[in-house]
């Protein structure tokens, strides 16, 4: 692991931080085929890079942390690599479930868990209700998540409500919509993260980004590190934010 002094250091500024960081991690293929070795294995270190990355997180005083773990779309991969990526979230939320008076991290899952194994969507159930309790810094992980499954999700929800008398559609306010979503309650992300060189949103946080400042980095999220999450704040830090004002 390269340490400091070769490369280029920054400082963040701790009185400014993002409130809410969300991550594409993206990239894990690409990192173990450039070793010669299987995407799997890829995935494998990714999942450390996790870790590393949310503890980081709460070390610095991030209030929530979403990460993408698994698309809609990333169905569409071989049954081997949907299933060693299941795996390894599994055994991630085992370790979670151990470590979790230690870690003090409230954990939530964004998605539609229903398609999941029953095994692992307890598991998540379980970790979600078993943290609810610890307040530093909230984990978003996104699971079988898509942005526009999310806002067609909170679509239904809302027209079931309608049919209940329960809510006036004339009376909807951007908010009350916000409060169908996955993410209903957390604030919007201040800063979205995509690393491996791709820059494009593939489905994340439709809604909820639309005035986070987007950071791309070419590394990939294997080799993402405490240090690029440095670069990424000192970026964000360094922007101008107007939400349409001057
Ligand atoms: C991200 O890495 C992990 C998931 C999408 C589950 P990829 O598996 O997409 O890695 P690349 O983009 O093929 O390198
Ligand atoms: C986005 O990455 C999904 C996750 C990181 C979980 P993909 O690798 O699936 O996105 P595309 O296919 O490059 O757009
Ligand atoms: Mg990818």
């Amino acid at each position: 692991m390269a340490l400091f002094g070769k490369r280029e250091e920054v400082q963040v500024d701790r009185e400014r931080l993002p409130r809410h960081i969300a991550i594409i991690m993206d990239g894990n293929g690409r990192w173990a085929k450039g070793r010669g070795l299987p995407r799997t294995a890829g995935h494998a270190v990714g999942a450390e890079t996790f870790r590393t990355i949310a503890t980081y997180c709460r070390e610095l005083g991030i209030e929530y942390l979403t990460v993408y773990a698994f698309s809609t779309e990333n169905w569409k991969r071989s049954a081997d690599e949907v299933g060693a990526i299941m795996g390894l979230l599994q055994k991630y939320l085992l370790e979670a479930v151990r470590d979790m008076e230690k870690e003090k991290v409230r954990f939530v899952f964004f998605g539609d868990l229903a398609p999941l194994s029953e095994e692992l969507r307890e598991l998540c159930r379980q970790v979600e209700r078993d943290s609810a309790k610890f307040e530093g810094c909230q984990v978003n992980i996104c699971l079988n998540y898509g942005g526009r499954d999310e806002i067609v999700q909170g679509a239904k929800a809302f027209a079931r409500d309608c049919m209940a008398g329960k809510v006036d559609p004339e009376r909807l306010t951007e908010e009350q919509f916000g409060g169908y979503l996955y993410s209903a309650g957390v604030p919007d992300p201040d800063l979205v993260i995509r690393p491996s060189g791709e820059e494009r949103i593939s489905n994340f946080l439709l809604w909820q980004s639309a005035y986070a400042e987007y950071y791309f980095t070419d590394v990939c999220w294997p080799d993402f590190d405490r240090a690029e999450l440095r670069k990424a704040i000192g970026a964000y830090q360094g922007r101008s934010r107007r939400f349409g004002g001057v």
